[in-house]
Order: C-alpha cells, then structure tokens, then sequence
C-alpha cells in the first residue's frame, strides 16, 4: 500500500477526540481502516487550554485508529478547529485589465482564487478562501467563467478566519513525531461535508453542529458556504442546568439527560416517574420525568435563540428554503426536532454522516458528522498542504500575482 493512499482525520471535540484513518478504493469508494476515540481534556468550548492534555488525546486516538492496520502509517492530518474566535468575512476580487484573446482561462480563475487570501494581522490566520462564484461583466451568479469572453471578471470568496495563536496551539497540539496537520477544517465546514444534500446546499440552508461545548453554525447559499460562526454554548450546559436542578454531580446528570432527557416536556405523559441515582450517600429518589425535563427545554430554547440571532446577524429574516439541518451529538436530545419546528417552523432535519459508500455503522451518528466531515474533506483537497503561522507565508504567491493580473479587492463584511 502506497503511503499517499491514506487519509486521517483528527476531530478535536470539547467531549472526545476522534481520529478516522481510511484510504479511497480502486472504485473511488472509501475504506475506513480504523477509527479511534478518546476522552477529550483541555478543551473548553472548542479552544485548546492545554495542549499535553489534548495532545495526549490526539496521540491515543490515532494509536487507537492505526491498531486496525498494525503499523504506523500516518504522516498528515486533517483536523478540525472551533471556537469563539473564528470569524468569516466574504470578499471580492476582479481580474482586470488582462489579455482576452480566447476568454477566461482557467490558469487565471486559478490565480483569481489565490489571490483571493486577504491581507490579516499578525494577530490573526485565513483558514478557508471558498469561492462562491463569479460575476462576469456585471452578470453574477456564474459559477464557471472558463471560455468565456469577458473585460471583466469578479470572484466572490468566503473567507474564514481565526486566532493566529489559538491557531498555533491547535498546530502544536496534534504535530509530532511523524504526524504533520496537513490543513485544518472548520468544525461546521466539515459537519456540512458529511451530511447536507446538493438540493439543501442550492436551496440555501442553515448548518449546525451542537457538540458539547460549541454550537457551530455555516450557512450555504446558491450551493456555497456564505456564513460560519461559532456560539460558546452546547449540550454540556444542559447537563450542568440539570445537575443544578437535581442536586447531582455531572456526570450523573449526563447520564439522566441521555436516558430520560427531552426537549419537549409537554410531549412526556404528566405521571410518568423515573428513578434517579443517589449521589455522594443520598439514597435513589423518584422524581417526575416531566419536571426534569423543563430546564432542558429552557436551554434548548435559549440555544435556538442565539442560533437565530447568528442566522438574523448574518442578513437572513428567517430559516432559508433548506430549513435547519443539526447535527453534532446533542441532536440526538429527544424531542429536539419537534421543538424546532414548533418553534421556528420551516424543514428541520437531524443529521448524521450518510450516503458514503464504506462508511461503517458506529460512524453514522451526529456526532461523528465532523470527524468524517474532515475526512471528505481531506479527500477533496488532498494536495494542499497549509502552513499556519500568520503572514506572507500562508499566501502563496499572491503580491506577484496581483501585480500580474492588475487585481483589486473589495471587503464585504459580514
Ligand atoms: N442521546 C443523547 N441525548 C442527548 N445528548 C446527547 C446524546 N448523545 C450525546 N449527547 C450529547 O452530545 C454531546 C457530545 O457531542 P459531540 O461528541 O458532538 O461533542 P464534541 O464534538 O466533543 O464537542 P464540541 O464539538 O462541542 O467541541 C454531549 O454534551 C452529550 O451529552
Ligand atoms: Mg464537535
């Protein structure tokens, strides 16, 4: 087997790592080889806090994940970031002035797209420069310009960016030995890969993962992502409001929410009673399942508030045609999409990886979307290796070609 068959993921989650090792068949399907999960420490609300324990994390889940294949074989990774850093702006781009002797080439779209990197301070990195589509000679909505005759050529981007030391620390935290981070992928923009449709992409659609400690938000517009945000709030705090309201540690609390928690306590028949564990001497109580429920509902709703505040900051009135599409492990919470659409209406859909030929059962869950998010990811854009540590490094060549392709740029700002 050939070295550069092989594909890993590492998804870097306030609750688990999780890194994926696979390789694409002779047929172009995907072969997962082994996945790995570990406890995720030194996480808090998808930054890293420390790096020896996530590096610790990220060792023995890619330990774990090569086990199946009994030897070292990964050298670069695809891992993902989040957090309350990450901003996104979009931006424009023109190609003027050059040579239309046979219409646009793609040589030049191609030096569009690089050219495309903004300039950032020290302070910050570019993650992603996603081409959204082209307006040519005043006619937008163009979504392949190559052959064509134009004076004028404009390039919308969709450019993600975030903190150049959190970015560092991300970096540092995975790099070691043999493993290089080959590029890092927004968590959202990963979620997305592995599990919106064509159809919800066209339609226009609002993405979110709700992990543990993150909410992370993308949303896609005319097939491209157009927006990406990151709320610090998850189904850890539903646990904690739980383990508030029932006097018990949290990790009890996370047990109860999984088992009997709901979103929707008025759907819960009002006499039904559970029994919950004692804790720290405490014999075992009954209490109403309905009642504790309630403070999952008021965070839940919270949640969505602040998620719609994002969607509403982000220009839209309302939930596009493609509705609301969740997924990370709390849209598992029961009752979650019924609670959507009472309260939001439009389509909502829980979603996890699917539709990908070879992936095995255990990874077909919401909250492993990101992991072969990144994986997918990883496949699209093999080849592009990033380096991240701010400045004219990260842009390949893009003052040169300004100069050569007479380009101008225009900052929207979202
Ligand atoms: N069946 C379930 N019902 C409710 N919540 C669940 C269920 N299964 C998992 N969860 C919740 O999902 C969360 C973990 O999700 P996930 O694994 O996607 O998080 P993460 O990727 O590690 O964190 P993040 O992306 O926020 O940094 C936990 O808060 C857990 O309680
Ligand atoms: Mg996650």
């Amino acid at each position: 087997m050939a070295k550069e068959n092989f594909y890993t993921a590492v998804d870097i989650g306030t609750n688990k790592v999780c890194a994926i090792l696979a390789r694409v068949g002779s047929e172009g399907e995907l072969k997962i080889l082994g996945t790995g999960i570990a406890p995720s420490q030194g996480v808090q609300k998808g930054r890293i806090e420390s790096i020896n324990e996530v590096k610790a994390a990220v060792a023995a889940s890619l330990e774990e994940a090569q086990r199946y294949v009994g030897r070292e074989v990964v050298t670069g990774v695809y891992a993902t970031i989040s957090g309350t850093h990450i901003s996104c702006l979009n931006t424009k781009d023109e190609l003027r002035g050059f040579e239309d002797l046979d219409g646009v080439t793609s040589q030049q779209l191609h030096h569009l797209i690089q050219s495309s990197f903004p300039h950032v301070d020290a302070t910050q990195e570019v993650l992603h420069v996603i081409p959204i589509g082209y307006e040519v000679d005043g006619l937008a909505g163009v979504r392949n310009p190559t052959g064509l005759h134009a004076t004028n050529v404009q390039l919308e981007s969709h450019v993600v960016l975030g903190d150049a030391t959190t970015i560092k620390n991300t970096v540092k935290a995975i790099e070691g030995g043999k493993v290089a981070v080959n590029s890092l992928v927004l968590q959202s923009l990963a979620s997305a890969e592995a599990t919106l449709t064509g159809d919800e992409r066209e339609m226009g659609v609002v993405l979110v993962d709700i992990g543990a400690g993150t909410c992370d938000v993308s949303i896609y517009r005319d097939g491209q992502p157009w927006y990406s945000t990151v709320l610090p709030v998850g189904g850890s705090q539903l646990s904690r409001d739980l383990a508030v309201a029932l006097r018990v540690p949290y990790h009890i609390a996370e047990e109860i929410k999984v088992k009997w928690g709901h979103v929707m306590p008025e759907l819960i028949r009002a006499d039904e009673e559970v029994v919950i564990p004692g804790a720290q001497g405490q014999p075992k109580r009954v209490v109403k399942r309905r009642g504790l429920c309630e403070p999952l509902h008021q965070r839940m709703i919270e949640m969505l508030k602040l998620i719609m505040l994002r969607v509403s900051q982000a220009g839209l009135r309302q939930l596009p045609t493609g509705g609301l599409v969740i997924t990370g492990g709390s849209a598992e919470m029961a009752g979650l999409k019924q609670l959507v659409e009472s309260n939001l209406g439009g389509r909502v859909r829980i979603a996890y990886p699917d539709g990908i030929v070879g992936l095995p059962s255990q990874l077909r869950k919401p909250a492993f979307s990101a992991g072969v998010g990144a994986l997918l990811w990883g496949i699209k854009h093999q080849g592009e290796k990033r380096t991240y540590q701010n400045g004219e490094k990260t842009l390949w060549g893009y003052k040169s070609l300004a100069r050569r392709f007479g380009r101008s740029k225009e900052r929207v700002t979202r």
